[in-house]
């Protein structure tokens, strides 16, 4: 058979139209429709019953005392760190620099000051090693992430917290459809929160979930998302319109049915890239932490020297070839100019920012789309020399 020319080369583009970099994998429309149909009828249209039924399923299927839906998993990080009253006068938490920027954001909007740590070269997760060195008498809570659905130690991070009689909270963001340890996340610090933006296992189209087992917190969470109002129009603390609307808890109560063939069936789709790529040199996968399993809410491959194509190179010619991919997290917390007074200097995520690659996953994405897109990967190492 004839060798493709790479896009790249000038060749014609491998996937024509290109595929997408992700899809929302939602229940059919036949299982959302008779719902949304009777609440639209109904008119009330958010703070109703459907959001309840959420919340029951969710705080079931988690095993937490409360889950409260809320607009987004940055308002849910945000009202859940108020939550906490932590003293504003001392001010700093210590947080992973490898994540998504609505972590930090989260930090910042609660008057607090970011303090960045390094991550794991293999995990992605928080090195708990740092985050100890980190710790001084200024620090009032540990923040953490289960990077594209990898649990964190959350054991070590939890042990640590104790020691030194801090809070810790995680922004489980991509880790609905992960298990740690046997059991699905929701359970863990004070509080976790998960997103349900579209990207993710479980979508309610946009929307949050904020899981903890704390009374206190959950009280405040729900009046919080309510402008802080507790229904007396009486607001002890300043809250946000967080509010998740029925037609986002129709969506993502029904999808929750389907959250563990998703997770199962993204388990697959990364197998079939690692058995796909493992065989060229250079291209490594992140760990994923034993006895656990990982959301795979993204799928993420390091791009090492002795591929022969660095990683903007590979990521230039994929987009060519109609592969969209994205380099999570790059810049890294510590690098994005709105916290650069930061000035740290963070080696490993710095590394891991600098040489990572995600690849199109969903899931239900076609495992035969997966193997073509390896195959492209092997057409492009075998001109590398032509790429550098
Ligand atoms: C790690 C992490 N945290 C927070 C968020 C923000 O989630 P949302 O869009 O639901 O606010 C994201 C979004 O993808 C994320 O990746």
């Amino acid at each position: 058979m004839e060798k493709r020319t790479p896009a790249i080369l000038g060749g014609q583009k491998a996937f024509d139209p290109g595929i997408p970099f992700t899809a929302p994998t939602t229940p059919a429309w036949e299982e959302v429709a008779p719902s949304l149909e009777k609440m639209y009828r109904s008119g009330w249209l958010t703070k109703g019953p459907y959001l309840r039924l959420f919340e029951e399923k969710m705080a079931k299927l988690l095993d937490v005392k409360y889950a409260i839906g809320v607009s987004s998993c940055t308002s849910g990080l945000i009202l859940g760190l108020q939550a906490l009253q932590l003293d504003k006068d001392k001010g700093e938490i210590i947080v992973p620099s490898f994540s998504f920027m609505a972590t930090f954001h989260s930090i910042w909007w609660n008057g607090f000051k970011p303090v960045f740590v390094d991550c794991e070269p293999d995990t992605f997760t928080v090195d708990v090693d740092q985050m100890r060195r980190a710790i001084t008498p200024n620090t009032v809570a540990l923040a953490a992430v289960s990077v594209f659905g990898n649990p964190l130690d959350f054991a070590a991070v939890e042990r640590l917290g104790k020691e030194y009689d801090l809070p810790v909270f995680y922004d489980s963001a991509h880790g609905l459809g992960t298990i740690y340890e046997g059991k699905p996340l929701g359970g863990h610090g004070s509080f976790e929160s998960f997103s349900l933006s579209p990207t993710k296992l479980l979508t309610g189209g946009e929307g949050g979930l904020v899981t903890t087992n704390s009374e206190k917190i959950a009280k405040h969470i729900i009046a919080g998302r309510d402008y802080g109002n507790p229904g007396s129009y009486e607001c002890p603390y300043v809250g946000l319109n967080a509010r998740m609307a029925e037609a986002n808890a129709i969506i993502a109560a029904k999808g929750a049915d389907y959250l563990e063939s998703y997770a199962q069936y993204r388990n697959k789709v990364a197998q079939a890239y690692k058995e796909g790529l493992s065989d060229l040199p250079g291209l490594t996968f992140q760990t994923i932490r034993a006895h656990s399993r990982s959301s795979y809410k993204d799928f993420a491959v390091i791009v090492g020297p002795e591929f022969g194509i660095s990683r903007d190179t590979l990521s230039k010619a994929l987009t060519m070839e109609g592969v969209p991919n994205r380099a999570y997290f790059n810049p890294a917390g510590h690098k994005l100019s709105c916290y650069a007074q930061s000035q740290v200097h963070l080696p490993v995520t710095e590394k891991v920012s600098d040489s990572i690659v995600c690849l199109p996953i969903s899931s239900h994405m076609d495992l035969e789309l997966v193997s073509k897109i390896c195959e492209v990967i092997h057409e492009l190492y075998e001109v590398r020399e032509q790429l550098s």
